[in-house]
């Protein structure tokens, strides 16, 4: 349980993989059925030192920050917000399907920032979901977030290098992603069963698979009849210490008290 209540599985953070450089939190919101008046979300709280993204699979999530900005995330959208030195913001359901009920879905992965980018002045990147760019091929459809595929650039600029696709393969489909050695990868498979490795490893629904360093490509399969959809999430490490607490993600312990103090001193402000 998370924020004010809200069931998520959490694919990492875990005791067995503390996190995944350069990624630090992969949590699968829903889907949720909410009846009317039920829909609770993520109160009032600080960020500093690394980047939330927000990507929205079903219903609203309704955003608001304490330096006055607000909106709304639809069916689609994503926000990537790079929290830096600090702020506070509040993600909740948004109003109908707090008022009337309805089905949230979606995920949030938290991006660590460089130690020369950590108390950058916050900033958003945010789009609706019918300007992410979609790259095809045969029985592939892909949502370029980030990074491309297929040769098709994303719409969100990072720090450093991050690829975020939303793959979707029909029945027998596979797909091949060229990704330097250096990077990290994993797949999350949001519906559907997915093959990969060299004796075509099975993986099911909410199931996280990490993929090793040798070779410069990986390739996913999709052995069912019935379609795969799956993120696929790659970052070159920034190979820096990680110390977290909560909210904040910093180098060192120091860091990490600053951002409390800074926090109760009402630096990061208030909504
Ligand atoms: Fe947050």
């Amino acid at each position: 349980m998370e924020g004010a209540g809200l069931r998520i599985r959490r694919a990492f953070p875990t005791h067995v993989l503390p996190d995944l450089d350069p990624f630090l939190l992969l949590d699968h919101l829903g889907p949720i059925q909410f009846q009317p008046g039920e829909a609770v979300g993520f109160p009032d709280h600080p960020h500093r030192g690394f980047e939330t993204v927000t990507y929205v699979l079903e219903g609203e999530m309704q955003h608001r920050d304490s330096f006055g900005h607000s909106g709304i995330l639809g069916p689609g959208s994503v926000q990537w917000m790079t929290a830096g030195s600090g702020l506070v913001h509040s993600e909740m359901p948004g109003e109908s399907l707090r008022k009337n009920g309805g089905t949230l879905h979606g995920f949030q992965l938290w991006v660590n920032l460089p130690r020369v980018d950590k108390m950058t002045p916050p900033r958003y990147q945010e789009f609706a979901g019918e300007k992410i760019p979609v790259a095809a091929a045969e029985g592939v459809s892909v949502k370029v977030v980030a990074g491309d595929a297929l040769g098709q650039k994303g719409v969100i600029e990072t720090n450093i290098p991050i690829s975020y696709l939303h793959v979707t393969l029909q029945a027998k489909a596979a797909f091949r992603q060229v990704l330097p050695s250096s990077a990290n990868a994993f797949v999350y498979v949001i519906s559907g069963v997915g093959a990969a490795g060299t004796g075509l490893a099975s993986f099911e629904e909410g199931s996280m698979v990490i993929f090793n360093k040798d070779g410069d490509s990986i390739e996913i399969n999709n052995p069912a009849e019935r379609p795969l959809e799956f993120l696929l999430i790659a970052g070159e490490p920034i190979g820096e210490p990680v110390v977290r607490a909560g909210p904040f993600v910093m180098n060192t312990r120091e860091e990490i008290l600053q951002a409390f103090h800074d926090y109760q001193n009402g630096l990061m402000g208030t909504i």
